[in-house]
């Protein structure tokens, strides 16, 4: 079976960010699955319009024909005010069909907490676009695990997504060659 085309978004674009230092941590995990296939799709590398054009732009058409390559995600978030930040709703509202009947994991992190209010929030627009939320999170707390991202413990974690959306992402593969989904 060919192996699951996993893209992983990187989703802060703040300078100097730790997002990438979380990022690159996670994609070295997934690179360790034997059934994926890893690209990073880093928001910081488009320039999109500031609000939603009446033509898409081409970094816009860019953005969405990577996320139509893709057949599961995995979302790097950290935490702003309870949410996630504006750069992550910018570049979701940038594809629609494109993330229909695919599989949504979140790696998530902030400063005194795991991010989870950004996930939760994450969940509700994903199941706007039809997308599938995986069960796990990869909550990284930059307080207490940043300087040991390598833990067993996150590795574990780490683990247990990459199967889910295995899982997920296979079956659903399945299922949109089987028959067209309907929205
Ligand atoms: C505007 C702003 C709001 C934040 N709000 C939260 C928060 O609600 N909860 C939290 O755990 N951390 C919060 N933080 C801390 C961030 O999670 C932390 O700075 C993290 O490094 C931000 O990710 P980034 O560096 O990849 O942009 C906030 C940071 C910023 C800049």
């Amino acid at each position: 079976m060919a192996p699951l085309q996993l893209a992983v978004i990187i989703g802060s674009t703040r300078e100097g960010r730790m997002g990438d230092r979380v990022g690159r941590w996670f994609v070295d995990q997934a690179r360790q699955h034997d059934q994926v296939t890893v690209t990073v799709v880093d928001l910081a590398d488009y320039d999109f319009p500031a609000s939603y054009p009446a033509e898409p732009t081409a970094p816009m058409r860019s953005f969405a024909a990577r996320i139509g390559q893709a057949e599961a995600f995995v979302v790097v978030t950290p935490e702003y005010n309870h949410s996630f930040p504006a750069s992550v709703k910018q570049a979701i509202d940038y594809a629609y069909d494109e993330w229909q009947a695919k599989p949504v994991g979140f790696v998530s992190y902030g400063c005194g907490s795991v991010g989870l209010h950004a996930v939760d929030q994450l969940r509700t627009v994903f199941t706007a676009l039809h997308a599938v939320t995986m069960r796990d999170v990869v909550g990284v707390d930059l307080l207490c695990d940043e300087p040991m991202l390598a833990t067993d413990e996150l590795g574990r974690t780490a683990g247990v997504l990459l199967d889910q959306l295995c899982w997920w992402g296979l079956a659903l593969r399945d299922g949109r060659a089987r028959r067209p989904y309907v929205s």
